[in-house]
């Protein structure tokens, strides 16, 4: 596919779609097509990985956040890391599924991870935080599902406009900036592409981590590293990182988030994973293996019983 046709393709999804999830879920069969570029700034967080944690990777656990298609999930994986990989949009899981069917994934937002606290040794995040229009509470459920040695890797910055257009920070670039937002706003997205972004992530990280610190990618872009995690957590470490089970590290994200309740779930017909909170009860069904722990899911099944709980995948393909 040309990149004429390819970009053609992107603009038709972007106009078509009214949010961040959907447009991803559009262009997923295309997606490691267009965004190329990533791959540097992916090998660029897989060797500081490699320094933090040389001689451990086996026993190093990774959360790839907004982990798309699977590039830097592969690259991470084939160096010895375990790795499970998030993703809110279910149709780019599946392509991912389906170019690497050993990758553990998930689906679920950011905002609301679906996962015990002190769980991940890492978090790395990459081209996403862009679109989080409320990075302390993203920040927040990174640092509670980290352990208290635990490392976050985010990158890159400054955003390009749609991922891809890079600008100078003078008048031009700062009225295009503007004009980029009033017309992600109008089409539904989230997409922050403004200088500010940077700082403001440093400076809320640097309230939740013990160390922050920027390191250098290609293409005059940063990544930032922060370590750590401040919040005083009694860190008892129940489960041994080799042993680890899938779904024993797997919380319902309506509950767990709020730090109010454990969230802990069920397994039923291998297929099914069910909120243990009385007052809860979210049910949350497994497709092509990929729990899919978003919020409104587990809600939209909480009324029907254990017995009754039947679901075409048809409608989720
Ligand atoms: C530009 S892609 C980056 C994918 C991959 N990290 C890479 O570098 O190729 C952005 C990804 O973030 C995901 N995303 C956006 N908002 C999210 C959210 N609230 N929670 C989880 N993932 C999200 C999108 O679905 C998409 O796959
Ligand atoms: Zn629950």
């Amino acid at each position: 596919m040309t990149k004429f046709i390819l970009w053609f393709k992107i603009i038709w999804a972007a106009l078509s779609s009214r949010s961040t999830q959907a447009f991803y879920d559009k262009i997923s069969t295309f997606y490691d097509d267009v965004y190329v570029e990533h791959e540097v700034h992916a090998r660029t967080i897989q060797t500081m990985l490699n320094e933090i944690y040389a001689g451990d990777e086996n026993e190093t656990l990774i959360l790839d956040l907004g982990c798309g298609t699977g590039m830097m999930t592969k690259m991470l994986s084939e160096k010895g890391f375990k790795v499970v990989g998030v993703d809110i949009s279910l149709s780019s899981l599946y392509v991912h599924h389906d170019n690497y069917p050993t990758h553990e994934l998930i689906q679920a937002d950011a905002n609301f991870l679906p996962i015990a606290d002190n769980t991940f040794h890492s978090v790395v995040c990459l081209g996403v935080w862009r679109h989080f229009p409320d990075v302390e509470k993203v920040l927040s459920e990174v640092s509670r599902i980290l352990t208290s040695d635990g490392t976050f890797i985010v990158g890159y910055f400054p955003p390009a406009l749609a991922g891809s257009i890079s600008l100078d920070q003078n008048w031009t670039g700062r009225l295009l900036i503007r004009f980029y937002e009033i017309l992600t706003k109008t089409l539904g997205y989230i997409d922050r592409a403004d200088f500010a972004l940077e700082e403001e992530t440093v400076e809320v990280a640097k309230k939740m981590f013990s160390s922050v610190s920027k390191v250098d990618t290609a293409f005059d872009r940063n990544i930032l590293l922060a370590q750590y995690p401040l919040e005083n957590k009694i860190y008892t470490k129940t489960q041994d990182s080799e042993v680890i089970q899938f779904y024993d590290i797997l919380r319902c994200p309506s509950c767990v988030s709020t730090n109010k309740r454990i969230g802990q779930l069920k397994l039923i017909q291998n297929n099914w994973l069910i909120c243990q909170e009385p007052e809860c009860k979210h049910k949350y069904p497994i497709h092509k293996s990929i729990p899919l722990l978003l919020q409104e899911e587990g809600e939209k099944w909480a009324t029907v019983s254990e017995e009754n709980l039947q679901v075409s995948f048809e409608e989720y393909q």
